[in-house]
């Protein structure tokens, strides 16, 4: 099959491109456009070429797997300089995304017109690059550099409709006429004298103008290589000459394309289209319709978790035992909206629609009719057996039952009811409304359809969904626990609490340990009931009283603002606590701490894998990435293990290994980091 084929529609070259999934720029089709382009050259009936996308799109960008081989000839920026310097004009007919690479040819084409719903962008930043085409410097020229620079340092792509305000498309034409329309136009432009040149234009920039906007970013982009360079190149399109300014972006690109943030965060790009797949699950496994949701308990988790499938336009069924906490639950609903509101993000109207949608209940018979119900009630196996009972009698057969639950083993809970196959887990993560992941726990005799339809709804409610298999805290969790046993060995044997932190700070997390359990609360999971003495430090600070943010106290102290500062009180209380247990004190350094939290984690990784708990190394980094705030530009745990190199976590965990208590290092880990392989190749 070629990807490029051409054909005339009177005076006018139509070239097609069809290169599914997406119309990514490979090889083939960069050779295409150029012949087309010399073919319309060298045909004196041709007065204009118009370039379209078979299929669901326009060019989505340079093909990105591509990159880091030996790239053949033409690349993409003569291709683009071919097209600009076509003396016939070319006109970018452009349907679904206009992204990278793809934007960069439609800069270089003479005209754009687009159907009202495409959206164009230059989405490079994101893989940790910069647009290599000349996207830095036309896109300025064109649509002047205020415009220019969120688009390219975000990456987040613009509606057609916006992009012809701000002077990006010509002229919006008809949703289903695009190729016609495109036509027509061509036929209306090409007997003008002369035609607009992108890289003729000139880009200016207010003084101070980069300088406010790294500030006004700086929060977003810490810790990312790439928007810094796309800052830069944006620059040199406003301070030096197009062809200098060329040779800058190339620089610049050249330098993140070879590093190693962009090489994780393409790792991260194809592992969240890797997640999606699952074994023993074909396309064409028949989904069941969800067309309405029930969920119990209203609490911290139940509330967030009901506005993903109201915000979604799914109606749900809300129920609670009593009237208070349903009361409580529906308001803290509305409020959240509300704020949503407020800040210009929702319309008064989406509000009301999406509060229409919640028919709050005490009585289980209400259930009778959803779907799928979701428990998130006490995390208590008792009371999970005793809810999953109930609801297999009053709920619908071949209904979807699903529990929230953190830690608890989905398959004895599945035994309780006469359908096993049709119960699974749907662990969310607080705030449930706002966190991106969701982890689908699969039952040991969950069906492959109950499977499908959880991943086809996660993606209805904007989810990025990972499947794990039944263990203790599935995959996040059962990771985050040897991180934290190590935090609390360190403090006792001396390092201080916001070092710990500021170690996981500095490496790009968003938070430390211990500021993460003061905002979660330091009583989830203690026993004030318990009579044997404090193990953990957590313990021994709940038994003093200390809750964490929600009374000012815990690990650190908390002023009216949540402003913190390290606790001297907590620092000799956790000394004294040492001292008890007879641990030595000392200072311990701050690679050491690192190694600690991090290295034991990358094994907990390992063993999940080789238990067969999780399917493959990326479905790790991308629980971590979106539900523990990993940072991106280190591609997640077991990418940035094999970054470091896997040999160096296994050495540094054998050096630890008689400080962790309960240690066992994975065979897998083991293995390959022997032999030399790779966690995600
Ligand atoms: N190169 C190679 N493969 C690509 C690709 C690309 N640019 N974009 C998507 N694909 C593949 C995906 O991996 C997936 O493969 P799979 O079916 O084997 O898993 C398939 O195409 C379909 O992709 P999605 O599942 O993502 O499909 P959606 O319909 O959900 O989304 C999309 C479509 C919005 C185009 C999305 O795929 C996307 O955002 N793609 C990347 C766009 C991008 O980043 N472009 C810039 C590339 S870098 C560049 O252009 C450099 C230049 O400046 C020099
Ligand atoms: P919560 O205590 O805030 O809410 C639980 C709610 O369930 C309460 O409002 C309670 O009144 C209600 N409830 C109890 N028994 C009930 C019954 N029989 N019928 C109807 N309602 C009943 O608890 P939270 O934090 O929302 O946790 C719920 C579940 O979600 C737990 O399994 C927990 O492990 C899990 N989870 C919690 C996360 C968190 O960060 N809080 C994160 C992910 C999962």
């Amino acid at each position: 099959m070629t990807a490029i084929t051409t054909r005339k529609d009177g005076d006018v070259l139509v070239v097609t491109s069809d290169n599914p999934p997406v119309n990514a720029l490979g090889v083939a089709v960069r050779q295409g456009l150029a012949a087309a382009i010399a073919e319309a050259a060298a045909d004196p009936a041709v007065k204009a070429v118009v370039i379209i996308g078979a299929g669901r799109t326009f060019f989505a960008g340079a093909d990105i797997t591509e990159f880091g081989k030996s790239m053949q000839g033409p690349g993409l920026p003569e291709v683009v300089d071919l097209i600009e310097a076509s003396t016939k004009p070319v006109i970018a007919a452009i349907h679904g995304t206009a992204l990278g690479g793809g934007l960069e040819v439609a800069l270089a084409c003479h005209y754009r017109v687009a159907v009202p719903s495409a959206k164009l962008g230059l989405p490079e930043v994101k893989l940790g690059i910069l647009p290599g085409a000349g996207g830095t410097q036309r896109l300025p020229r064109v649509v002047g550099v205020e415009a220019a620079l969120p688009m390219i340092v975000s990456g987040d792509p613009i509606p057609a409709r916006k992009a012809e305000a701000i002077g990006l498309i010509d002229r919006i034409v008809g949703e289903a006429s695009l190729e016609a329309d495109a036509i027509a136009y061509a036929r209306e432009v090409a007997g003008k004298s002369a035609h607009p040149v992108a890289s003729r234009g000139e880009a200016k920039a207010e003084p101070g103008m980069f300088d406010h906007f790294r500030q006004q970013n700086a929060r977003r982009l810490k810790g990312f290589e790439a928007p810094e360079a796309c800052i830069q190149a944006v620059e040199a399109a406003t301070t030096l000459p197009f062809d200098q300014g060329m040779a800058k972006e190339r620089e610049l690109f050249m330098k993140l394309v070879t590093g190693d943030q962009s090489k994780a965060l393409r790792h991260l790009f194809f592992a969240e289209r890797a997640a999606s797949k699952i074994d023993g699950v074909t396309a064409d496994t028949p989904l069941i319709p969800i067309a309405k949701v029930g969920i119990l308990g209203a609490g911290t988790m139940g509330g967030g978790i009901a506005m993903n499938f109201l915000s979604a336009g799914i109606p749900v069924t809300l129920l609670e035992r009593e009237q208070a906490p349903l009361d409580r639950g529906v308001a803290l609903i509305r409020k959240n909206y509300e704020a949503t509101a407020k800040k210009g993000r929702m319309t008064a109207e989406q509000v009301e629609t999406a509060m229409a949608l919640l028919t709050p209940t005490l009585a289980f018979d209400d259930l009778a009719d959803c779907d799928l119900v979701i428990e998130a009630v006490f995390e208590l196996m008792a009371i999970k057996k005793e809810v999953f009972a109930r609801l297999d009698g009053v709920v619908k057969q071949g209904a979807i039952l699903a529990s929230n639950t953190s830690y608890l083993d989905i398959d004895e809970i599945a035994a309780v009811t006469q359908r096993p196959d049709h119960v699974i887990g749907l662990h969310f993560f607080s705030p449930a409304n706002v966190m991106r992941l969701l982890e689908i726990v699969r039952g040991a005799k969950t069906s492959p359809s109950v499977l499908a339809t959880a991943m086809a709804l996660s993606k209805k409610i904007r989810k990025v969904a990972v499947v794990a298999c039944v263990c203790h805290g599935f995959i996040g969790n059962r990771m985050l626990a040897p991180r934290q046993q190590q935090g609390n060995a360190l403090l006792l044997e001396g390092a201080r609490v916001e070092d710990i932190d500021q170690v996981l700070l500095d490496f790009g997390f968003p938070m430390g340990p211990f500021q993460m359990s003061d905002l979660a609360g330091l009583d989830i999971g203690w026993d004030p009931n318990n009579s044997h003495p404090a193990e953990k430090v957590q313990d021994m600070l709940c038994e003093a009283g200390l809750r964490g943010q929600k009374n000012g106290h815990g690990f650190y102290d908390y002023d009216e603002k949540r402003n913190r500062t390290p606790s001297a009180k907590v620092e000799q209380m956790i000394r004294d606590f040492a001292a008890r247990k007879g641990i030595a004190q000392r200072r311990i350094d701050r690679q050491e701490i690192l190694e600690r939290l991090l290295y034991p984690m990358v094994n907990e990784g390992a063993l999940i894998l080789e238990e067969g708990k999780a399917q493959r190394a990326s479905d790790i980094d991308i629980v971590w990435l979106n539900g523990y705030g990993w940072p991106a530009w280190t591609g997640g745990p077991m990418f940035w293990a094999d970054t470091i190199g896997l040999d160096v976590v296994v050495a540094g965990l054998e050096k630890h290994a008689p400080k962790m208590e309960g240690f066992r290092l994975s065979k897998l880990l083991a293995d390959k980091a022997a032999g030399g392989g790779k966690l995600t190749a």
